[in-house]
């Protein structure tokens, strides 16, 4: 059959070309946005009297008639077509005949285009919002029930000083609720409508685009035709936002694989949200957590294929944009999976609180706390950090740990120390010590549920 764009050519082409050139493959998810940005058009031509309004109203519900269909899956979309807008247009025109043909009056594909993937990701924004929030408040649940559990803060992954569970925790949910603030910028400058602005160069016809940009639910309209047509930064931005919500989830994975192995056993995972090894009888692999951080290649993958494919892209349109969408995509059905089953994983998962306390009560994480106490009694900083040193080197050496040393050979380093010393370097008092805002004492981690409950407001 000869494209509808038969005329100056016969519209015949070669089989392989048409499979080469064809998007419906990747493109028909969006035929509802297709379709009811279809519909928003057909409204704004008779309202601006340049189609009658009886015509706009058989597209109309023309239009309707093949979104239900579409949706109950009466309709097979035909796979045959170029892409999803040929498709549509191609059916109603089947349907209506010559009314059909009305319908792509001051567009072109090239707006359309544009406009069905601002209005699809849009959606897949607010979806990807809401896990995310989910996550929050799985994350949240999590530090509120440990609070006050204690294990080693690391530094180089040496363990530092001691912090509650909770607060560690914290740390993910506030990198997540900037992933929530970009994605709303993101899409803050995602939700401007190209519709009008044609091919390239904007249209003869008195249309009305902000009327038509106002009833698709979008705030303002792209201010430059060329520009509008061309603009692919929606997609970078989103993919940059989603690379950096996975970086998150990976950093976050990462931690997960390792407090879970028999090295640490800071936690373990519940066995919903793990595999067996089709060899090994004893194991239990944090296969989710794996993925998760695997996955976060993919979404980096698609953000550099599309910065590359766009820079260098002449003005306007330019069929190499096409190749927008499948990555976009890949990377929005990426989050989508990742994000339910984090939750899940994070919710089920059971904190070894024992073994956290061990591994904290070795290490020497209150050694700056042993440095403190000599400043509070006056010593400068730098020596009683040197001094402090020593006596590690010497329970190092003894086979001892701070809690042990007795005051007699405390006072061998200085006269400074006395019984109070022990309540000092208390590991419990170390995190209780922590009343800096943001730090990790009890007042502190309430103070930041309460703030993540807040902002999740
Ligand atoms: N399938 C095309 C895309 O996804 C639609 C726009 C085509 N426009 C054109 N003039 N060939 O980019």
């Amino acid at each position: 059959m000869p494209k509808m764009w038969a005329g100056r050519t016969d519209g015949l082409t070669n089989s392989l070309a048409d499979d080469f050139n064809a998007s419906i493959g990747f493109d028909s998810r969006m035929y509802k946005q297709d379709i009811t940005g279809s519909m928003a058009h057909a409204a704004m031509l008779a309202a601006c009297g340049i189609i009658d309004k009886k015509d706009a109203d058989t597209l109309i519900d023309g239009l309707a008639v093949i979104l239900s269909e579409i949706e109950s899956g009466d309709l097979e979309i035909d796979m045959s077509c170029e892409d999803i807008h040929m498709f549509v247009e191609q059916e109603l025109t089947n349907r209506l005949g010559d009314v059909g043909k009305k319908l792509h009056t001051a567009r072109s594909r090239n707006d359309q285009v544009a406009l069905d993937l601002r209005m699809y990701l849009r959606e897949e924004i607010d979806t990807i919002c809401g896990y995310i929030r989910e996550l929050i408040g799985a994350i949240t649940e999590k530090a509120e029930a440990h609070k006050t559990t204690i294990l080693p803060g690391y530094t180089h992954l040496q363990r530092a000083q001691p912090i509650a569970f909770g607060h560690h925790l914290l740390a993910y949910a506030m990198m997540l609720l900037r992933d929530l603030d970009r994605l709303a910028d993101c899409r803050g400058r995602m939700n401007v409508s190209p519709i009008g602005c044609c091919a390239l160069a904007g249209t003869t016809y008195q249309t009305d685009r902000r009327a038509e940009a106002a009833s698709l639910g979008f705030d303002d309209i792209c201010m430059n035709s060329l520009d509008g047509v061309s603009d692919r930064d929606f997609c970078a931005e989103l993919l940059s936002a989603l690379s950096i919500l996975m970086m998150h989830l990976s950093r976050f994975s990462e931690e997960i694989i390792l407090w879970s192995s028999w090295e640490f056993k800071f936690v373990e995972l519940s066995d919903a949200f793990t595999t067996g090894s089709s060899i090994m009888p004893q194991k239990k692999n944090p296969d989710m957590a794996e993925l998760v951080r695997g996955k976060t290649g993919r979404v980096y993958g698609d953000l550099l294929a599309l910065l590359t494919t766009l820079k260098g892209l002449p003005l306007a349109y330019n069929k190499d944009m096409q190749e927008d969408k499948e990555g976009v995509f890949d990377a929005c059905d990426t989050v989508k999976m990742c994000l339910p089953v984090f939750t899940g994983m994070i919710g089920t998962m059971q904190v070894c609180e024992d073994n956290m306390k061990a591994a904290a009560q070795k290490g020497f994480i209150n050694a700056t706390d042993l440095a403190d106490y000599l400043v509070k009694k006056g010593l400068p900083f730098r020596s009683a950090y040197k001094l402090s040193g020593q006596i590690v080197a010497k329970c190092i050496a003894e086979g001892k740990v701070l809690e042990t040393l007795s005051l007699a050979e405390y006072k061998e380093f200085s006269p400074l120390f006395e019984e109070d010393l022990y309540r000092e370097i208390d590991l419990s008092t170390c995190v209780e010590k922590r009343i800096s805002e943001g730090g990790t004492s009890l007042a502190s981690v309430e103070a930041q549920i309460e703030y993540v409950k807040e902002k999740l407001q």
